[in-house]
């Protein structure tokens, strides 16, 4: 039976770190979240993103904006933020509604305020192992591996899925910590043969009960990274957890797993940001 990697208690020391941290700073550390229009599970993540600031010692500045906000109206107040000395980090709850232009919003958002690490300034400075920030979920899915000393060196890793969120960072940092990895998407043919060698197998798909018992090798760490609500609309995640917690070495729950690591890596890069301004 695999042992539970505890997203939840990680994320608490990493958040009183961070909180320990940030009180030692002049001035509290600064964070705008844009939220546009009312997109429930934006709404959840954004709510629980002003928690962890308010329980981290990080003031935290929301703008609430209608759904008909325009690209100019957009630009214009992250503009604003990146002149204000307040604030540290942005961040613009993605997906945004179909009129607006995600990409040019994230450019927008001047590199050493990008806490998200979605800017190409910063995806270009992890990829070549010169991080500011490092994007929150890979990164907390690194951190877990080492609280619970889990190699990566040598290993096969298998991730799927292949967004510019978690799937192409996961897999740079994988690589950079001497993994031999693998990205699997929807077009990968004979996938549950690729995913049958993985010792570290991380899913970040968005479909439920998607990775079967059948998909994974005695042993493997199984990581899921993916939210998604049943059709009972309990949240859950990629994997099958009852079928395949007997045959992983470890494995992440789905909530209490991956999802609180997130949150908490995002506090740490505010930090970070911070202490940058503040120098
Ligand atoms: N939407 C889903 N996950 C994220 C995230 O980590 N950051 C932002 N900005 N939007 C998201």
């Amino acid at each position: 039976m695999a042992i539970r990697i505890d997203g939840k208690a990680l994320a608490a020391r990493v958040k009183e770190q961070v909180r320990a941290e940030a009180a030692e700073l002049p001035r509290k550390p600064g964070l705008a979240v844009i939220l546009v229009g009312e997109n429930p599970a934006s709404k959840v993540y954004v709510n629980g993103k002003e928690k962890d600031c308010a329980e981290c010692g990080i003031e935290s500045f929301p703008h609430k904006l209608p759904a008909e906000t325009t690209q100019e109206a957009l630009l214009e107040l992250i503009r604003a933020l990146n002149a204000d000395p307040a604030v540290d980090g942005i961040l613009c709850q993605l997906p945004l509604p179909e009129h607006l232009d995600g990409d040019a919003v994230i450019n927008a958002i001047v590199p050493d305020k990008d806490v998200d690490c979605f800017h190409p300034f910063n995806v270009g400075r992890m990829s070549i192992g010169q991080p500011v920030f490092l994007p929150c979920t890979p990164a907390g899915v690194m951190e877990m591996l080492r609280a619970y000393d889990i190699p990566v060196r040598g290993r096969r890793c298998v991730v799927l899925g292949r967004s510019n969120i978690v799937g192409k960072p996961m897999a740079m940092l994988l690589t950079q910590a001497d993994g031999t990895v693998t990205v699997c998407h929807s077009r990968t043919e004979g996938l549950a043969e690729i995913t049958r060698q993985a010792d570290i197998l991380v899913s970040a798909i968005g479909k439920t009960d998607f990775v079967t018992a059948g998909m994974v090798k005695e042993g493997a760490v199984v990581i899921d990274v993916a939210m998604n609500r049943n059709a009972e609309g309990r949240l859950c995640g990629d994997v099958d957890f009852a079928a395949v917690e007997p045959k992983a070495s470890y494995i992440t729950p789905v909530p209490g797993g991956v999802g609180p690591m997130t949150r908490a890596l995002l506090m740490r890069n505010i930090l970070t940001a911070a202490r940058s301004h503040q120098l």
